[in-house]
């Protein structure tokens, strides 16, 4: 294969069928942002909508903005619009809470689906509030369950008849390894498994098709890739075929058949309404309806082939300019199996990253000594790409990461 050139990334950039997206967000100019995967950057009609919001929904309209704006059925509507990224059917997605209290709510809801059985299973490096999730409930439940942690490769033959509920990320968070959903649902389905899809590096990424899979449940976070902004609520995805018997462990007034009747007993909503809670936080719901109308505008398939011609080209380029140095990656080099990030494995990875921030790219760093840099094609270009790597290489010979503003201890955000 002929080497890479910025040239080549140039012209990719100036083809780029999704090249004015990169318009829709307020990017600091000259930032190159490999960071999307953790926090998405703001839309830039995020800012009109959230003032509009604050100044005449809850300003002047107050109260009445709960019907009036449309505030009550916020949830319902953001939910959908994720659906139709994730092949969930009309009226099986809600948006409400946080990925780790969805977690909770489905993996309740989950066990009591498969009572007769007593153990939950997920891979070892899946991301730790869904461990800690699965542990928690575990003790709660008063001890009598199993969390069973393998291998990732371990996984498959894991799945038995003993089994309740099987938990996976789709895409791991620290190598972006992506697995087969299909094929996994399915051999849980054929012995008796419930499964969990965790899609918070997935949801604005990679298509997924929870339906034709035929998963049983779905979470994920709204501030990734779907650039809902910091601490945007998470989405819940429940198949249609359990609603019957959908029995969520949390069970609060908006999740009940007549919030408004304030009765005295807890009677479940119809459908996915019963997974709402509380009162939703309209403040972080409405940015995240911006972000995912400028992901449906996109499309997927388009954003899914730019990422992986991206995620190609950038560990093509880590390979022929890093691999001297030491550098490996360590996401699967099969694009089928990776998710919209490359993670590489590199000595001094925490100086390194931090040198990198200082020259304005920001990917981050997962310890012990892996940097992740996320491409959200959204707003990634591909002669980024080639700045990116060209910058490590400079870091690394010149050595300039070894500076003490550069050797402080790790700090870490999600
Ligand atoms: C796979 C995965 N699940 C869940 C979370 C976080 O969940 P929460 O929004 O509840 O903090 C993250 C955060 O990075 C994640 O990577």
């Amino acid at each position: 294969m002929s080497p890479i050139s910025r040239a080549t990334l140039e012209s990719l950039d100036r083809n780029d069928p999704l090249r004015s997206f990169r318009d829709k967000f307020a990017l600091p100019k000259g930032l190159i942002y490999l960071d999307g995967n953790s926090l998405g950057a703001l839309p830039s009609a995020s800012v009109d909508r959230i003032r509009n919001l604050v100044e005449v929904e809850w300003g002047r309209d107050l109260i009445g903005s709960w019907n009036k704006n449309g505030w009550m059925d916020l949830q319902f509507r953001i939910g959908e619009k994720i659906g139709r990224l994730i092949g969930a059917l009309p009226g099986e997605t809600i948006v409400a809470d946080s990925t780790s209290v969805n977690l909770f709510k489905t993996l309740g809801a989950a066990l009591r689906l498969n009572s007769n059985r007593r153990i939950i299973l997920t891979e070892r490096g899946n991301f730790p509030t869904d461990i800690y999730i699965a542990q928690g409930l575990a003790d709660f439940l008063g001890g009598q369950h199993e969390l069973r942690l393998v291998e990732s490769d371990q996984i498959e033959s894991a799945i038995g008849s003993d089994v309740a509920v099987l938990m996976l990320t789709h895409v791991n968070y620290r190598s972006g390894r992506m697995w087969d959903m299909s094929r996994v649902t399915t051999l849980a389905r054929a012995a008796g498994v419930v499964t969990i899809w965790d899609l918070s590096h997935s949801a604005g990424a990679v298509p997924v098709d929870l339906g034709h899979a035929f998963a049983d449940f779905a979470v994920g976070c709204g501030y990734k890739y779907l650039n809902g902004g910091p601490g945007a609520p998470a989405f819940l995805y429940a198949a249609k075929r359990h609603f019957e018997r959908l029995a969520m462990p949390l069970t609060g007034w908006l999740g009940h058949a007549a919030p408004f009747a304030f009765e005295t007993d807890f009677r479940p909503a119809n459908g996915i309404a019963r997974a709402r809670v509380g009162t939703p936080p309209i403040l972080s719901l409405v940015p995240l309806e911006v972000g995912v109308e400028i992901v449906l505008e996109a499309t997927i398939a388009q954003l899914r082939a730019k990422s992986v011609l991206q995620t190609d080209l950038l560990m093509r380029l880590i390979a022929q300019e890093l691999h001297p140095l030491g550098v490996e990656s360590v996401s699967p080099a099969d694009a089928a199996s990776r998710g919209s990030q490359v993670s590489l494995r590199l000595p001094h990875a925490w100086p390194i990253s931090q040198a990198l921030t200082a020259r304005g790219i920001i990917g981050d760093f997962r310890a012990p000594e892996t940097l992740r840099l996320g491409i959200a094609p959204l707003y990634v270009g591909f002669s980024e790409l080639w700045d990116t790597v060209a910058a490590i290489k400079d870091i690394m010979i010149s050595g300039s990461w070894n500076q003490p503003q550069f050797l402080t201890a790790p700090s870490q955000v999600t």
